[in-house]
């Protein structure tokens, strides 16, 4: 085993250092990964390469086998025949080097009986067996309200910027922070305030294992908190909900065309955007028959930002259309019924003036759609 020293002195000199490697890995990112994961990693047809969710996992080995391999079936590119093996890592080091707080999350979840009234030590949780024990996808912590006992979460705590840190916890339930293996940081909101520890310390450009143990009461109406702050400086949030199924992803055009509904800002709630095999997107508002706008070369990237986790709008990537908003019926009263997908095509079938009618949007070109209604 080499010594863990040389492992991250290798690792910290990978991401941050301005190495050549790096900007090797930018000139290929710039020439190829941009086309679908965007010019600032933000994501466009794949993923955000920079957000806190990892489907195929956030470790550098996770990352290298998928620039490896590729996701075939997902439309991810495998790039082990196409790239050296030295710029395939010049790739990888600069996408590990774009992130910055938490990585590699695991939450294990413990019973509570043998913590009551013991102080939450690393070598109490190592003397008991845990309920449950996940490597999350998401770069949070989360703790479930009424279902969990206690939690003890460990991490990477990657940092890019030297100075003083400082943990801020809401202050329910009790939390342990160690920080390599040090306590930075201990508040239970039922022992007095001069047993808590709080310590502010200093972080160099690096990374870290933290761990956070945390109980918390089942009938608290808020849920575990907590911030690290550089003084004076940038904030990262470690806990967020968990996603259950509002999983971020991007949802690109395919053979048929397809209807689906999304929190878009600044189009109504009732939009449907019906995106089409060639990639154009037309966003119709069923309620008063009208096409709002449209965009060529577009997908939707649902829930793109996880900062905080809370419920952030998707958003659509593409390029807009101009002058394409119009209002289809002139109408005294207008009932939308259905859609109905036909291969390419929508129909979008609406009550107007009692009488059926129904908007067809098909593809045409490869940038562009047509409308009819009958
Ligand atoms: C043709 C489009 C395309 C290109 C070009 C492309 N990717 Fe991807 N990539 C994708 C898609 C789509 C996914 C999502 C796969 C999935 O959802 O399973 C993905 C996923 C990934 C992931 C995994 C993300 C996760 O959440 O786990 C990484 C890492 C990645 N790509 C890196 C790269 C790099 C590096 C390059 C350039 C060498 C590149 N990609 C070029 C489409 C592309």
């Amino acid at each position: 085993m080499k010594p863990l020293c040389t492992i991250l002195s290798l690792l910290v000199c990978a991401n941050w250092a301005a190495s050549a490697d790096l900007e090797r890995g930018q000139t290929l990112y710039n020439q190829i990964c941009f086309n679908c994961h965007g010019l600032h990693f933000d994501g466009g047809i794949g993923p955000s390469l920079k957000d806190n969710y990892w489907r195929h996992g956030d470790s550098p080995e996770a990352i290298l086998e998928v620039i490896n391999k590729g996701i075939p079936a997902a439309g991810m590119i495998a790039f082990e025949t196409v790239f050296p093996e030295s710029d395939r890592l010049a790739l990888r080091d600069l996408i590990v080097a774009q992130h910055e707080g938490l990585r590699g999350v695991v939450r294990a979840v413990y019973p509570r009986a043998p913590f009551k009234g013991k102080r939450l030590t690393r070598a109490l949780f190592d003397s008991v067996k845990p309920l449950s024990k996940t490597r999350l996808p998401e770069n949070v912590y989360y703790f479930d309200r009424n279902g969990d006992g206690i939690l003890r979460g460990t991490s990477k705590l990657h940092i890019k910027e030297a100075g003083e840190y400082q943990f801020t916890i809401r202050p329910i339930g009790r939390t342990s922070i160690f920080l390599d293996g040090k306590e930075v940081h201990y508040s239970d909101e039922k022992s007095k305030k001069n047993t808590h520890v709080n310590r502010k310390f200093e972080l160099k450009p690096g990374i870290y294992d933290l761990e956070i143990l945390h109980e918390e009461k089942t009938t608290h109406s808020y849920r575990f908190h907590g911030v690290l702050q550089r003084v004076g400086g940038k904030r990262f949030v470690l806990n967020g909900r968990s996603l259950q199924g509002n999983v971020p992803k991007i949802i690109k055009a395919t053979h048929e065309a397809k209807v689906v509904r999304k929190w878009i800002d600044g189009l109504p709630p009732r939009t449907l955007l019906c995106l089409l095999p060639n990639q154009t997107l037309v966003a119709y508002n069923p309620v008063d028959g009208s096409v709002l706008k449209a965009w060529h070369s577009a997908a939707i990237n649902q829930t793109p930002s996880l900062v905080d986790r809370s419920a952030k709008p998707s958003e659509i990537k593409g390029v807009p259309i101009p002058d394409v908003g119009s209002k289809l019926f002139e109408a005294e009263t207008l009932r939308f019924l259905r859609y109905e997908i036909h291969l390419d095509t929508v129909h979008l079938v609406s009550l107007v003036d009692g009488e059926e009618k129904t908007v067809t949007i098909a593809p045409e070109g490869t940038q562009s759609f047509k409308l009819s209604v009958q």
